[in-house]
């Protein structure tokens, strides 16, 4: 595993990335994935994109991940939406894929590239793998400004990010090769992230996390650890006792970022 924050939600069955299902629509539109015979899923986590793609469009999907356990849920996921046979699952990392050249029509990957630090190379492998004419998309986190409060440091520390900037973000895409590409900024908004959470991933499936949640608290002193240190970098303490930051939160912002791969 990356970090004991991802590693924390795999044990919990939880994934997510900003901008719930608004964010996620806007990338599959953006990549035509309507369209498209075979997407890839890069860091699939839950399988909650690659499920929903392969039970509203005539695509094939292919879901890749590092975590044998995220794709584990995946692949529950996939069962439970009776999909299990348009989606293939596969172990692998987004600086090495494991496909030939040019095989996917729309490659995506939302919240994943933060925690890699060669982005470059993430990016160009997807490149790589997807079709000429076809289309790749990222939805990543961003910092707001170069050097962050160190409440804002730590939180991305604590998470096992390494995050940079939209500027950064838009140099990185410049030099992707990609044509036609796009690039749209949003600001977090805390209120908006937690209601579109429990849309995105759907409302049993976040009670059975939480049931989850409080079991391995309960019983696994290491994951307590890692749960208490999430919950002490996104809070604040005043005279009226711990509450969520709101001004940790607001500190980031997140991009959807496509573009098309050059016709051979
Ligand atoms: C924050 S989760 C996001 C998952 C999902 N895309 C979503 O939007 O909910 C990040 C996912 O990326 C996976 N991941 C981290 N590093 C990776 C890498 N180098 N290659 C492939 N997957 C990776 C993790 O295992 C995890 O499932």
């Amino acid at each position: 595993m990356t970090s004991d924050f991802l590693d924390m939600q795999a044990a919990v069955g939880i994934t997510k990335h900003i901008g719930g299902v608004p964010a996620s629509r806007m990338l599959l539109e953006a990549c035509h994935v309507d369209d498209a015979n075979e997407v890839l899923d890069v860091g699939c986590g839950i399988g909650v994109e690659a499920v929903r793609i392969a039970s509203t469009t005539n695509a094939r999907v292919v879901g890749l991940d590092v975590s044998d356990r995220m794709l584990g849920w995946s692949d529950r996921r996939a069962r439970e939406a009776g999909v299990r046979d348009r989606i293939d699952l596969l172990r692998g990392d987004v600086l090495e894929l494991p496909f030939v050249d040019g095989r996917f029509d729309a490659v995506l990957c939302e919240s994943v590239l933060a925690f890699v630090a060669d982005k470059e190379r993430a990016i160009a492998e997807m490149v790589r793998v997807a079709r000429p004419g076809g289309w790749v998309g990222i939805n990543e986190a961003f910092l707001l400004t170069e050097t962050p409060t160190p409440r804002v440091a730590e939180l991305a520390r604590s998470m096992g990010t390494a995050m940079i900037t939209l500027d950064a973000w838009r140099a990185l895409w410049a030099a992707s090769g990609l044509e036609e590409r796009t690039v749209r900024a949003f600001r977090m908004e805390p209120g908006r992230e937690v209601r579109g959470r429990l849309r995105w991933i759907g409302l049993p499936w976040v009670l059975r996390a939480w049931a989850r949640v409080i079991r391995l608290y309960a019983t696994q002193p290491e994951m307590r650890a890692v749960f208490r240190s999430q919950a002490t970098a996104a809070t604040e303490k005043d005279e009226a006792g711990p509450r969520p930051s709101a001004a940790v939160w607001v500190s980031f912002g997140f991009g959807i970022l496509t573009g098309r791969k050059p016709a051979a």
